[in-house]
């Protein structure tokens, strides 16, 4: 009988969550999770509190990481108990793998990662955590068996050599770790026609960053629903003077596309089809400031009546799970490389 896919993601909880990861990962684990709990599939959905310290955190690590949780539950999340919350950090299993790995790892495959790369570039010092980062996610995917990773484009490296990782290993040591689906098996599975990928509004060049300072440059969920429209109103477009999909040449209009069609949980083809041979760039941006206003108000007053101990019980549960798993298969792998 083979065993029903283990879905699992993490968000980073170092400041409040952009636009771009409600859309591009948060929302579609809400609507996975909702499908696949009830098909027997087993979700989790942790905090990469580890991954978070590769930078400064204040100590507000942990109301964020609260809130993180209570935007799941605002976005729709149907709680069972086929759905687990956890923290990283409360599963030394994480770190512990992450070692093993490293022992597998090559420094050249990680000097290639592009993440590496942006987050260090210019810098005179930069610490192991950000180098290191892709092998503890990889230990983070590995411990569960996990095939589906929900996340957004720019993961899909880490991905990749999460599947090599394990390649490795099992090729090395006999089959241990369960292989993720390729990115794109990933893309399938989370019913997007594409990896997403929503862009900075003033810079549509590069994806929207919470490290990117300028203000209007990205939509925080906790933006007042007017100021989101505004920035949306002011998203830098094109002079092509056409309303179409072109990532490309229009990345722009397209991404305004994107957020329409992701925020009614509508087909890109389908959005792209309705506004086919506009030209009013406009009145684009009016829909979208809309349909991100009226959504962003939604949830923001749900948010509000979660009760902190809701989140407190969720990750109990969850993390007494989530040891549970994870600490078998380490000392799977333990014995299997030897140290048992
Ligand atoms: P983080 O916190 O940097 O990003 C969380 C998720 O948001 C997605 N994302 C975006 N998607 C679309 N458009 C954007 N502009 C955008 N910005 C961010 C990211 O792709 C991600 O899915 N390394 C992970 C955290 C992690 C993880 C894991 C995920 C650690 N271990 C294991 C899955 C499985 C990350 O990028 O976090």
């Amino acid at each position: 009988m083979t065993k029903n896919p283990t879905i699992l993601t993490g968000i980073r909880a170092n400041s409040e969550l952009t636009l771009g990861n409600f859309l591009g990962a948060l929302l579609p684990m809400v609507r996975l999770a909702n499908e696949y709990s009830k098909k027997d599939c087993h979700v989790n959905i942790f905090s990469p509190d580890l991954h978070s310290i590769i930078s400064e955190v204040d100590g507000s690590l942990h109301d964020n990481l609260y809130r993180t949780i209570k935007i799941y539950l605002a976005a729709g999340l149907e709680l069972n108990d086929h759905i687990h919350f956890y923290r990283q950090s409360r599963i030394p299993a994480h770190s512990e793998l992450c070692w093993i790995l490293n022992c597998t790892a090559t420094m050249g495959e990680l000097n290639r990662m592009t993440q590496y790369k942006d987050k260090s570039e210019g810098k005179d010092s930069v610490n192991v955590g950000i180098f290191d980062y892709p092998v503890l996610m990889a230990a983070d995917i590995l411990l569960y068996d996990a095939t589906y990773v929900p996340v957004g484009e720019d993961q899909f490296q880490h991905l990749e050599l999460t599947r090599r990782l394990a390649e490795r290993f099992n090729h090395k040591y006999g089959e241990t770790f369960t292989m993720p689906a390729k990115p794109e098996d990933q893309i399938k599975f989370m019913k997007t026609d594409n990896g997403i990928r929503i862009r900075d509004l003033q810079n549509p060049e590069k994806k929207m960053s919470k490290s990117t300072p300028a203000e209007n440059s990205k939509i925080m969920l906790s933006d007042a629903p007017t100021a989101a429209r505004k920035k949306i109103m002011s998203a830098i477009t094109d002079s092509v003077g056409k309303i179409q999909y072109d990532m490309f040449n229009q990345p722009g209009i397209s991404n305004l596309l994107q957020i329409e069609a992701l925020v009614n949980d509508a087909p890109l083809q389908e959005v792209i089809s309705t506004w086919a041979g506009e030209t009013h760039y406009g009145d684009l941006k009016q829909k979208v400031a809309e349909s991100v206003a009226t959504m962003l108000e939604a949830f923001q007053s749900k948010i509000a009546n979660i009760q902190d101990q809701t989140i407190t019980d969720l990750l109990e549960a969850g993390e007494a799970y989530a040891n549970e798993i994870a600490s078998t298969k380490l000392l799977t792998v333990q014995e299997r490389v030897g140290l048992r």
